[in-house]
Order: C-alpha cells, then sequence, then structure tokens
C-alpha cells in the first residue's frame, strides 16, 4: 500500500475518488480482520451518519502488536527518551510491549472495566501512557486521554462529560526543570466525578501523593496480581476506540469520537505514505500523546505498521536548545515530525545549538498543528535536513483523524508553506460564504471535504447534534473543517488558518468563548473578549480585552489574578498573553461584539479598522485604542 512514485499517487488518487470504495477496500487488505465486512461504506453527511467496513471484526491491538510478533517480536516499538537527558532510555521490543500491554489490560479488568467503560488517562509522556492507551483498546474499553497541561476543572468536565468509570494517571509528570503534581490535580478533579470508582497511579516522580482507600492503587501493585496472558477483545469495525476532546469556537469542548476500523485503517496507511517509512527506521513524533498527533503518529499509526517510534518525554529547550538534536543523533533518528513552533523556538537560538551535531540519519521531516511560515521551512529544511529531507507539511484534524493534504515523502514536490496536495480518498473543496464551490485555480475559500474517509469523526460523545451543528450544517453536503485555504496555480493548497474563532497558540487549539468564560469567572470581572494576534514563536498569542471596575491592588496583580484563574479553569496553555483593561467593548446594536476591530487593535493596525459607523457607541473604540497605546 506504499506509494513509490507520483505517477502511482496520480493513479491511486483517481481510483480513490471514481471507486473509493475498491479503494479502502484493498487498502484495508492490508490489516488484520477477525472476520472482513460486507461494505465498505455507508454514509450520508446530513444526518450525519458514516460507517466503514461494516459488519467486520477486529482489534486494533492485534495489529499495532500481535501481527509482529512472529517475525519482528524484537524489534523496539518504542523508545523512550526521558525527560532528564542523564537518566536511562528505556526501548521496549514489540514481544516487551505486547507483554506489558496485556498484563495492564488485566489490570484494567481486576478494576472492574469492561468493553464499552470510558476510561480517563492524564499522565506523563512514559512507556505506561501508551501501555495504557493499547491496555483500553485491548479490552474494548473507551479512551479519553486528556493532556497534562489541562486543569482539575476541565479534567472534570470531560471526565463527567464521557462519565468515565476508571481514571489511569501518575504521582507527577516532568517537563524541563517543572514538576508537575498530576495525582493532586486528580484529587481536586474527582472531588466533582461521582462515576469514577477507581483510580490506578502510577509511580514516576515519586513525590508524595494522597491515595484514598478503596479508590486509589498504585499501577505497581496491581500488576503484580495478574499474568499477561490477555486475550483481546473483538470490536466491531464501528465500536468506539476513543474519544479526544478538542476546542470549538463556541460552547466547551466536545468529545470527538473515532472508531476501531476506520480510524486503524486511515492512521496506518497515512503513517506509511506520508512518512515514506521504510522497515527498521527510527521514526520521532514531538507531540505529547494528549493530542490527536500523538495518537495517530506516536501509538495507532507507526506501531500498527510495526515500526519504532520514540515517545520524549520532555522539552524541546530543556536542558538546552539542543535536545531535539542530541535524541537525533543518540537514537539515529531517520524521520523527525514536529511542529513549527518548536522549530520558531529554536530557530531563535541561533547556530550555536546545531553545531556539531549529527543530522545524517535524518531522512524525512515533518510539519503539523499549524501554518508553517517560510522562513522556519527553509530553516528546517537547511538546517536540520541539508537540503536533502523532504520536508511533509500536514494538514489535518483531531476530527479527520489522519493526515488529509500533505506531500508524501519523496514522491510529491514540495513547495514552502504548502500542504501540497490531498492524500488518496480525500476530495477537497473550497467555498464561498454561500457555500458555493469555488472552482479552478488560483482561488481562496473556506476549506471543506465533499466525501467521507475512513478516518473521519463519527460523532461527538452524547450529543450527536452539536456534530452535525459543528461540522455538517454550515453548508449543504460538505463537511466544514473550520479553515480557510488557497489552492495556487499548481492546484496545490496552503491552509491559512482558522476562519471561525478558534485560536492556534503554539499549535493548540483554543476556543476563544471557552478562555472569555474563563476569565469572565473571575471576581470583578464583568465582561471580556479574547482575540488572537500574530506570534513570533506561537504562531497566534491571545489578547484579552477585559471589563473589570474592581482592581484588587494594582493593575498588574490583577492580571496575574486573572491568569491564576485562567490557570484554575481551564490550564496554563489558556493563558493570555497580554491583557488590556478597557471601560467597554465595540458591540453591534444587536450586542454582538465585533472581533473584528479587536484584531486589528491587538495586531497594532489601528489605521485600518474599517467601517465601525453600526457599533452601538462607536466612541469605545477610540477608548479602547488610547488605552492599548498607554499600556
Ligand atoms: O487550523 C488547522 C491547524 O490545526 C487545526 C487542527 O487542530 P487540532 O485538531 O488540534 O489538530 C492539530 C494536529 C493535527 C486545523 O484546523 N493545522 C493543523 N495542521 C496544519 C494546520 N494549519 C496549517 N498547516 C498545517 N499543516
Amino acid at each position: 500500500m506504499q506509494i513509490t512514485s507520483f505517477k502511482q499517487y496520480e493513479e491511486d488518487y483517481k481510483k480513490s475518488v471514481e471507486n473509493p470504495e475498491q479503494f479502502w477496500g484493498e487498502v484495508a487488505q492490508n490489516f488484520q480482520w477477525r472476520k472482513p465486512w460486507y461494505k465498505v461504506l455507508s454514509w450520508d453527511f446530513e444526518t450525519p451518519t458514516i460507517k466503514w467496513f461494516e459488519g467486520a471484526k477486529l482489534n486494533i491491538t492485534e495489529n499495532c502488536l500481535d501481527r509482529h510478533l512472529a517475525n519482528n517480536g524484537d524489534k523496539p516499538a518504542i523508545i523512550w527518551e526521558p525527560n532528564n537527558p542523564e537518566a536511562e532510555s528505556v526501548t521496549l521490543t514489540y514481544k516487551m510491549l505486547h507483554e506489558r500491554v496485556c498484563r495492564f489490560a488485566n489490570v484494567l479488568k481486576r478494576n472492574g472495566a469492561q468493553k464499552g467503560d470510558r476510561i480517563c488517562i492524564y499522565m506523563p509522556m512514559v512507556p505506561e501512557l501508551a501501555i495504557a492507551v493499547l491496555a483500553c483498546a485491548r479490552i474494548g474499553a473507551v479512551h479519553s486521554v486528556v493532556f497534562g497541561g489541562f486543569s482539575a476543572k476541565s479534567i472534570a468536565d470531560r471526565i463527567n462529560d464521557a462519565q468515565c468509570k476508571l481514571v489511569i494517571t501518575a504521582d507527577g509528570a516532568y517537563r524541563g526543570n517543572k514538576q508537575i503534581p498530576l495525582k493532586d490535580v486528580i484529587d481536586d478533579a474527582l472531588i466533582g466525578c461521582p462515576t469514577v470508582a477507581k483510580c490506578i497511579v502510577l509511580t514516576h516522580v515519586r513525590t508524595p501523593v494522597s491515595m484514598l482507600k478503596g479508590r486509589d492503587v498504585w499501577w505497581e501493585d496491581e500488576v503484580k496480581h495478574v499474568n499477561d496472558v490477555c486475550e483481546a477483545e473483538e470490536m466491531d469495525a464501528e465500536d468506539l476506540l476513543f474519544i479526544l476532546y478538542t476546542s470549538g469556537s463556541t460552547g466547551k469542548p466536545k468529545g470527538v469520537v473515532h472508531t476501531c476500523g476506520g480510524y486503524m485503517v486511515y492512521a496506518g496507511y497515512t503513517f506509511t505514505n506520508v512518512f515514506n517509512y521504510q522497515p527498521g527506521e527510527v521514526y520521532f513524533c514531538t507531540a505529547d500523546i494528549g493530542w490527536i498527533t500523538g495518537h495517530s503518529y506516536i501509538v495507532y499509526g507507526p506501531l500498527s505498521q510495526g515500526a519504532t517510534s520514540v515517545l520524549f518525554e520532555g522539552i524541546p529547550t530543556y536542558p538546552n536548545a539542543s535536545r531535539f538534536w542530541d535524541i537525533v543523533e543518540k537514537h539515529k533518528v531517520n524521520t523527525l515530525y514536529t511542529a513549527p513552533t518548536a522549530i520558531r523556538s529554536l530557530m531563535s537560538f541561533g547556530e550555536e545549538p546545531l553545531e556539531g551535531k549529527d543530522f545524517s540519519s535524518i531522512r524525512v521531516l515533518g510539519s503539523v498543528g499549524e501554518p508553517i511560515n517560510e522562513e522556519a521551512w527553509h530553516w528546517f529544511d537547511e538546517k536540520i535536513g541539508d537540503k536533502k529531507a523532504p520536508i511533509v507539511d500536514t494538514w489535518w484534524q483531531t476530527e479527520t483523524g489522519g493526515i488529509m493534504i500533505s506531500p508524501i515523502a519523496t514522491v510529491t514536490p514540495t513547495k514552502p508553506s504548502f500542504a501540497t496536495l490531498p492524500l488518496p480518498g480525500i476530495q477537497p473543496i473550497l467555498v464561498d460564504e454561500n457555500g458555493n464551490e469555488i472552482e479552478g485555480n488560483g482561488v481562496s475559500g473556506n476549506l471543506c471535504i465533499k466525501f467521507p474517509w475512513p478516518g473521519m469523526l463519527r460523532t461527538t460523545y452524547g450529543d450527536h447534534e452539536r456534530c452535525k451543528q459543528t461540522y455538517f450544517s454550515t453548508y449543504e453536503n460538505l463537511y466544514f473543517t473550520g479553515d480557510g485555504c488557497l489552492r495556487d496555480e499548481d492546484g496545490y493548497y496552503r491552509i491559512t488558518g482558522r476562519v471561525d474563532d478558534v485560536l492556534n497558540v503554539s499549535g493548540h487549539r483554543i476556543g476563544t468563548a471557552e478562555v472569555e468564560n474563563a476569565i469572565n469567572m473571575h471576581a470583578g470581572v464583568i465582561e471580556s473578549a479574547v482575540v488572537g494576534y500574530p506570534h513570533d514563536v506561537k504562531g497566534q498569542g491571545i489578547f484579552a480585552f477585559v471589563i473589570s471596575p474592581e482592581m484588587h491592588g494594582d493593575v498588574e496583580l490583577t492580571k496575574k489574578d486573572i491568569l491564576q484563574t485562567v490557570t484554575r479553569v481551564i490550564g496554563a496553555i489558556a493563558k493570555p498573553d497580554k491583557i488590556l483593561f478597557v471601560s467597554g467593548l465595540p458591540k453591534t446594536r444587536s450586542g454582538k461584539i465585533m472581533r473584528r476591530i479587536l484584531r486589528k487593535i491587538a495586531e497594532g493596525d489601528t489605521a485600518n479598522l474599517g467601517d465601525i459607523s453600526t457599533l452601538l457607541d462607536p466612541n469605545v473604540v477610540q477608548e479602547i485604542i488610547e488605552s492599548a497605546k498607554k499600556s
């Protein structure tokens, strides 16, 4: 199923559009099924209803583990690189990983978990995180991984939305020179989570933690009570595999639902093709498993293809800005898949961290999560890839399950800052505000997808109507991505960024409404409006305009208090970079905040505010501009 020439890409693409069922049916033959499907695809985008490989039975862990044992059991599946570069890295072969997953799957059963139960995972980037994820899949439990940077309240909201029965966590996590008290955060969260009966705690940083009798158990003790034989649960292709919460333009985060069969096929197919993965190569994706990139391209995609996946606990700048390059050298990394924000941050340290580093193992480079600017693209290409390693700028989303528009390494000619062409099976179209298709090349519009692909979301957990409203109602019979996009004269796609009220801060997706709600929870705040602005390293920064007549102490202290509230309500990742206190917000007569104006002010572009005559009180704009100048 690996594409090796541009001609083959064109042929496969054509086939995937003309006969999608035959195309995906053939791709799916490369995976292991207990029982074949009777129908490849049934769908409508109206309800929406999407079913792939109907009737088929499988367990994704048999594809990620068991099927590699006979010939590749001793091959490294995961290489774990700890936060502390002095500490030993750990290699788990497929045999070892299989054994540990089975053992931990038995621990889950021993603690009452059954097929269909939801399990929340809040862990550091250690091998046990991948083991926990796979153990859930082994027994047919649905995992909901929550990124280690989210607050107790965010975790509680997610646990309650999915009605999780069990939580898997660790005493704490290392992140650079910081230690994060994960179990403390979970303890706070669980005060408001009546459905959680058990919490399994891994010892990692060995900090003191409270262990509640009857609820909390240690990972290390539990594994002693079970053996390592665990038959995989037989799953229907459309049974839930996982839920992953993500932010939208309105309301609280939604639980994006992915199912077993289609997701597996799509993650595996895109992994092997986009990165042109070759047997024996070492592949390093720097994302966290708490995000979709980690799910699809650290765990499921690579392991389903028998690859060696590096799992890194730390951050790019600890103990210094050479860390990624040291890992590349140490583990002879062939593919490095990272985010533009990391590239820009490392660029800012200059040449020194690169000196004397051996990049000769690098064959393919990848970028994900946000638009990559040309400067960062060229730096990556020249300094890390020595202009020899193709860069795959991969566009996709939590909802798409896997990469959608991207070069295929060694096959598709690349172009800086372009995600280039759709992968086989993906039918993008650009539409105008009214949903009319914008045809031809050299055009821009809103990016939609007009035909299903196996990795797409099936619903938003517990609220199918919301899934319909968010993705399938803006334009009739189309999946709307929320992104703006340009298609150039060559038919190449360049994603220009979100066209809704979703921010992309350091590759993290954050809803402006969520940040506003958190700020508004702060005592004294009457109202707030949040917009993004261009940020050299983060891509976008968060700018908050806040009405708060009550200052406690002084302005600076009040700003810090508000940041503390946001950290408590959402997590540190959502902290505004700038807060400006204002006496009013620019609103239309119907009470809608005109964010366009605030965006201009946040960008410092006050000369081109456009028409402000429809505002209820146009004077407020001048006042805000004055405050911005003063601050
Ligand atoms: O705006 C697009 C941006 O990230 C959004 C999806 O965020 P999330 O669901 O968190 O998934 C991130 C990892 C897949 C998209 O709607 N985005 C993602 N990749 C790119 C991108 N923008 C431009 N270029 C990309 N390569």
